[in-house]
């Protein structure tokens, strides 16, 4: 059962508003749960007050962070707290799904003027927002947040309600739907859905999709959250800030890199790491076009091992995959990294292979500049339809 624990100063809006249709089921079933924390049971005041003036003046009142705290605590569950916010990360159906895992979910909802920042820092893993508005409360946003996500979880739905090939999944929205009669007002249905070919029809859908999607909301094609986040804003980052990487974030990167496919899972990868400060200048002399070398963090020199007999000959390849893995995952940590090419010029290898000691079997195929970024480059949509070739080119 995944339970949605709602602290708010009106638990009828959100019972009112929820305890219908799909969601009455669900609940009735026990796959949901939604219970509500008023927050006001818990103020200190003798009033019950739970808002205050803002400290340095301003308009109207802000929420104490005293009666959110009780009410959090009473809740005794170790698990995410979202707070609705208009400043929270805009709300999609990746999100949805990433939270329709999760078995309990707590959600604040404000009001008046917002809530004490110290309750934000201190409960608070995820501020979000449904969209570029603002609201008088964060119960309707929460009752969105839960509608969205209950409808995810297994067995919500019933069979006839099934959620997909519908608008969002995979980032595409759903291609045109018709239903009887066959022509209405002369407006025909598109051959190809009457013609009982499956795989035909699956096409057609496929590629409606895409075009609806590139004509109506070219945006989405950039999605702004999770995977294809890591993707989409991936970009060369090459100026970074005078600070360090961990080890700890060395070694996630590098566990990124070696979950790259390969081969004949030949795994045929060496990284080699340089983060003495001398060795990184020495690095960015030796090609015009490694220059920020000497201001990043680290460098990850990727090499292929070729001493292997089983999958040697992709030894590029696999480095490349490995190489991208790791940009990506950097780019998900928040640092900046850039892909420096070394391989397949003979010249540029013996200068890397010189310097840092390969033996012959080692080749190198690239570096990667990693550092925390010092400048931001906008997401790129580099789709284009033209780059598709259905069946032969
Ligand atoms: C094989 C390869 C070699 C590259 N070599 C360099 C390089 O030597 N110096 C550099 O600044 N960027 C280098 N890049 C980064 C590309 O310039 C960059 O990926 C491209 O312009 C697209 O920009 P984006 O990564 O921001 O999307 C290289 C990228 C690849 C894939």
């Amino acid at each position: 059962m995944t339970n949605f624990h709602v602290l708010t100063l009106f638990p009828e809006i959100i019972y009112g508003g929820l305890n219908h249709s799909i969601l009455k089921r669900a609940i009735d079933k026990n796959i949901i749960n939604i219970n509500c924390i008023n927050i006001r049971d818990f103020s200190n005041d003798k009033n019950k007050r739970v808002d205050d003036y803002p400290y340095g003046g301003g308009y109207g009142m802000l929420m104490q962070a005293q009666p959110i705290y009780d009410a959090y605590k009473s809740i005794k569950k170790n698990c995410r707290v979202i707070y609705l916010s208009p400043q929270g990360k805009i709300f999609n159906q990746k999100t949805a799904y990433k939270l329709s895992m999760e078995n309990d979910i707590i959600l604040l909802c404000g009001h008046y003027e917002g809530i004490d920042q110290r309750i934000i820092d201190e409960i608070v893993t995820d501020e979000i927002s449904v969209g570029d508005y603002i609201l008088t409360g964060g119960e309707i946003p929460a009752m969105i947040l839960i509608d969205s996500i209950a409808r995810l979880i297994p067995n919500v739905l019933g069979k006839t309600e099934s959620f997909c090939n519908e608008s969002f999944e995979n980032n595409l929205l759903e291609y045109p739907q018709y239903t009887r009669p066959e022509i209405f007002n002369g407006r025909t249905v598109p051959e190809i859905l009457l013609s009982g070919n499956h795989n035909e029809i699956k096409k057609w859908r496929l590629k409606q999709s895409f075009i609806n999607t590139v004509v109506k909301r070219p945006d989405l094609l950039k999605m702004e959250d999770d995977k294809m986040n890591a993707i989409f804003t991936r970009r060369s980052i090459r100026k970074y800030k005078n600070e360090p990487i961990s080890d700890e974030q060395l070694e996630i990167l590098l566990k990124a890199g070696m979950s790259a496919p390969s081969a004949m899972n030949s795994q045929n990868w060496e990284f080699v790491i340089v983060r003495d400060k001398n060795h990184l200048s020495k690095l960015s002399t030796l090609n015009p076009y490694h220059q920020m070398l000497k201001d990043s963090a680290l460098a990850i020199v990727v090499c292929g091992n070729t001493s292997k007999i089983l999958g040697d000959e992709y030894w590029i390849q696999n480095c490349s995959a490995a190489t991208q893995n790791i940009l990506i995952q950097a780019n998900e940590m928040g640092l900046g990294a850039v892909w420096l090419g070394v391989a397949p010029y003979e010249e540029k290898m013996k200068k890397i292979s010189d310097n840092l000691n390969l033996p012959d079997y080692v080749k190198p195929l690239g570096i990667i500049s990693i550092g925390v970024p010092d400048e931001f480059k906008q997401p790129q949509n580099n789709f284009s339809l033209e780059k598709i070739h259905y069946e032969k080119f």
